[in-house]
C-alpha cells in the first residue's frame, strides 16, 4: 500500500540540509545504471560529453604547464579524466566511493596498459599527506557538499597537496538564482535508472535564496519502498569562493569562465572553473 501521508510530507519544502533517505552514487543497482550514463560520450549527465572532457583536460594541462605531475582525481568516476592525464605523462591517483565505477576504471586501465592508482574510498576520509602537485574535483561536485563536509574535504585536500600545489575545481555560479529551480515533474517506468522494477519518480526543487542553495529532490516509489534522494546544490560568487578558500588556508584563487562549450547543459555561462594554491 502506498503511504500517501509520507508522499505528501515529501512535497513540503524541507528545512535546509535535511537529509534524504538514500544515496544515489553507492546504491548497487543505481550505480550500475549510472556507469552507463558516465560512459555515454554524447550527454552531459554523470560525466560531461567526451569532447568536453578532452578539451577540459587540455585546458587543465595548459594551465598546469608542467610535466610529470602527481595528480589526485577526486570523485574520478570511471576514470575518464584520469586516463587522459596519464596518457599525457602524468602520475594519477583516482578516488571514488562507487564500487562499479572503480572496477570499470581499473579494468580499462589494465586493458590499455595504463598505470593508474585507483582507490574505492570516500574522499571525506582521505588521509594522504603532501603527495600531490595537483588535486582536481570536476563536474561541480564541490557544490553538492554540505558546508560541514566541504570543510572536511578542503582540509583533506590541503593536507594531500605538496606545499605550492594546486586545487582545481568547477562550480555553478550564482547568476539568476530564481532560474535555477526546475518545475515539478514525474516519470513512470517498467525499469530504468532508479529501479529494476516498475517505479514512479516525483521530482521537485526548492530555492533557499539566503543560502544560494537549490534542493533538487527525487522521490522514488515502487511496490516495496519510497526513498528520497536529495541534492543540496550550492551556487557561488567569486567573493563566496574567496572567503571559503581563505577560511581553509588556500592562498590565491583564479577564476575562469567559459571553459566549457556553449552547447553544454550547464555551459560556460553557468560554470566557473577555479584554481587555488596551498602556500609554499
Ligand atoms: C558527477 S560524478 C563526476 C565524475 C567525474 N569527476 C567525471 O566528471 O567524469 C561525481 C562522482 O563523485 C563520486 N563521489 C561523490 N561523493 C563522493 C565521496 N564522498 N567520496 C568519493 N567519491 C564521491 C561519485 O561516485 C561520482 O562518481
Amino acid at each position: 500500500m502506498l503511504d500517501f501521508k509520507k508522499i505528501i510530507n515529501l512535497s513540503v519544502k524541507p528545512d535546509l540540509y535535511q537529509k534524504g533517505t538514500a544515496i544515489m552514487w553507492t546504491d548497487s543497482y543505481i550505480s550500475k545504471q549510472l556507469l552507463k550514463v558516465h560512459l555515454n560520450p554524447d550527454v552531459d549527465l554523470a560525466s560531461r560529453k567526451k569532447k568536453t572532457i578532452e578539451s577540459t583536460v587540455k585546458w587543465i594541462l595548459d594551465k598546469a604547464s608542467k610535466s610529470n605531475l602527481k595528480i589526485l582525481d577526486l570523485g574520478c568516476g570511471p576514470g575518464l579524466y584520469s586516463q587522459l592525464l596519464v596518457k599525457k605523462g602524468h602520475q594519477v591517483t583516482g578516488v571514488d566511493f562507487s564500487e562499479h565505477s572503480i572496477k570499470y576504471a581499473n579494468k580499462t586501465a589494465k586493458e590499455n596498459n595504463l598505470e593508474i592508482d585507483y582507490r574505492q574510498q570516500n574522499y571525506l576520509e582521505l588521509e594522504d599527506h603532501e603527495k600531490y602537485d595537483l588535486v582536481i574535483l570536476i563536474f561541480t561536485d564541490f557544490g553538492v557538499l554540505l558546508p560541514s563536509d566541504r570543510a572536511i574535504l578542503l582540509s583533506n585536500i590541503h593536507g594531500a597537496l605538496k606545499p605550492g600545489g594546486f586545487f582545481l575545481f568547477d562550480v555553478l555560479n550564482d547568476n539568476q538564482m530564481d532560474q535555477k529551480v526546475s518545475d515539478k515533474s514525474w516519470d513512470i517506468s517498467e525499469q530504468g535508472l532508479w529501479r529494476e522494477k516498475p517505479y514512479l519518480v516525483l521530482s521537485d526543487s526548492f530555492l533557499y535564496p539566503e543560502n544560494k542553495v537549490v534542493l533538487y529532490q527525487h522521490c522514488v516509489i515502487d511496490t516495496d519502498r519510497c526513498e528520497t534522494y536529495r541534492f543540496w546544490t550550492h551556487f557561488f560568487s567569486h567573493e563566496d569562493l574567496k572567503n571559503i578558500l581563505a577560511d581553509n588556508d588556500f592562498d590565491r584563487i583564479e577564476f575562469y569562465e567559459n571553459v566549457l562549450p556553449e552547447s553544454d547543459i550547464w555551459n560556460g555561462h553557468n560554470v566557473t572553473f577555479c584554481i587555488t594554491s596551498k602556500s609554499s
